[in-house]
C-alpha cells in the first residue's frame, strides 16, 4: 500500500510555501542573514511544534517566515519544496504564499514573487512539475490591507493564478473580504478560501455565496444537509489536510477524520499537506496515515489522486493528460 501511494501520480492543491520551511533550511537561511532564532537545535524546534489550535501554530509559522529576506531565500524555500514534490510523485502543485507576512516586514512584493516563481520555472524544466501560485490574503488583517496587496500584485499578474484567504479563521469571516475578492476576480484571479477549519458552516456558506470560491480549503465543518447539497451541486472540491487537522486538533485522531463520510455524501475530496514542515509529513505521509486510519482501498486512493488533477486549475487538456497517467498507473497496480 505504501509503495502504491508513493508511486501514485498526484497533485497538491493546498500547500503554504511558508509552511514547507524545514528547520534545517530555516537555520541555514537565518545564519546567512545574520538573524538570531529562538531555537538552538532541531530537537528544540520539534518540541516547539506542538499545537493546541490554529493560532498556536500561526504564531510560530509567522516567526519562522521572518528569516526570509532576499529573493534567493524565497527561491531556496520553494526549490526545497519542489524537490520534495519530485520525490513524492507530485506532478502538479498549486502553491499558496502569504505576501503580507513579508511586505509587512519591509520585504518587497517583487522579491517574494520573483524568488518563488523562478524556482517554479526551474522545477518545471528539471522535473517536469507544473505549478500555479495562489496569493493568499491574511484574514486577521483588514480588507484595506488586502486591497493594497492586490494592487502590489498587478505587475506580476501573469505569475499568479488565484487568490486565497488564510490565517486566523474565527472572528474573521469570508464576508470581511467581499469587496477585495470581487476586485480580484475582476483582475482575472480564481477565488479560493480557507473555510470551516475552525470556523462554522456559516463561513463555508459565505465563501460560496459572497466570495464565489472555486474550491474550499479544509471545509471540515460542512456537515449540514443543505450545505453539502450545495457544494455537490456546484461541483467544488474540498482540499483536506489530514495531518494538519490532527496537529491543530481539528480532529481528535485520524480514525475520526470525516473524509470517508464526505466521500459517501458525494463530496469531492483531495488530500494535501498544508504546512508539511510543521505537521509531521509531506503529502505521501498524509495519504499513508489516512489510509491506515480509515483502511482506504486502492480504488479510494485512486479516486483521491484523480480528484487532485480534476479539481486543479489546469486547462482541460492538461488535466486529461495527467488523469490518464493516474488511470494507467492504477490499471497496472
Ligand atoms: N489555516 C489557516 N491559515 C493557515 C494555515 C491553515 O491551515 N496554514 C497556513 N496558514
Ligand atoms: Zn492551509
Amino acid at each position: 500500500m505504501q509503495r502504491f501511494i508513493r508511486q501514485l501520480p498526484k497533485a497538491e492543491l493546498h500547500l503554504h510555501i511558508e509552511g514547507s520551511f524545514q528547520p534545517e533550511l530555516m537555520f541555514a537561511i537565518a545564519q546567512r542573514n545574520n538573524i538570531k532564532i529562538k531555537y538552538t537545535s532541531i530537537e528544540e524546534v520539534k518540541e516547539a511544534y506542538k499545537f493546541d489550535c490554529l493560532q498556536d501554530f500561526l504564531d510560530i509559522y509567522y516567526a519562522g517566515a521572518g528569516v526570509l529576506i532576499t529573493e534567493a531565500d524565497f527561491y531556496d524555500l520553494t526549490w526545497a519544496y519542489l524537490e520534495s514534490c519530485a520525490k513524492e510523485n507530485v506532478r502538479h502543485t498549486e502553491i499558496m504564499f502569504d505576501p503580507q507576512t513579508h511586505t509587512d516586514r519591509g520585504i518587497a512584493f517583487e522579491t517574494v514573487i520573483s524568488g518563488i516563481s523562478k524556482a517554479c520555472k526551474a522545477a518545471e524544466k528539471k522535473f517536469g512539475i507544473t505549478s500555479f501560485l495562489i496569493m493568499s490574503y491574511l484574514r486577521h488583517l483588514s480588507e484595506e490591507k488586502a486591497f493594497k496587496t492586490l494592487e502590489e500584485s498587478l505587475p506580476f499578474k501573469h505569475l499568479i493564478k488565484a487568490v486565497g484567504l488564510d490565517s486566523s479563521e474565527r472572528g474573521n469571516p469570508p464576508s470581511k473580504f467581499k469587496n477585495v475578492f470581487e476586485a480580484s476576480i475582476k483582475e482575472g484571479y480564481v477565488p479560493v478560501a480557507h473555510a470551516g477549519e475552525e470556523g462554522p458552516a456559516a463561513y463555508i456558506w459565505e465563501a460560496l455565496n459572497i466570495l464565489h470560491v472555486r474550491r474550499i480549503d479544509h471545509g471540515n465543518n460542512c456537515f449540514e444537509d443543505d450545505l453539502i447539497e450545495e457544494i455537490v451541486k456546484r461541483d467544488i472540491a474540498l482540499t483536506i489536510c489530514p495531518l494538519s487537522n490532527k496537529a491543530l486538533k481539528v480532529v481528535d485522531d485520524l480514525k475520526s477524520h470525516p473524509v470517508k463520510k464526505m466521500i459517501e455524501r458525494g463530496l469531492k475530496v483531495t488530500i494535501n499537506s498544508d504546512d508539511p514542515a510543521y505537521f509531521g509529513g509531506q503529502i505521501n505521509q498524509n495519504y499513508i496515515e489516512l489510509q491506515e486510519a480509515l483502511d482506504l482501498s486502492k480504488e479510494e486512493l485512486f479516486e483521491l489522486a484523480k480528484n487532485s488533477f480534476q479539481y486543479s486549475f489546469l486547462d482541460e487538456l492538461t488535466k486529461e493528460k495527467y488523469i490518464s497517467e493516474v488511470v494507467s498507473f492504477y490499471s497496472k497496480n
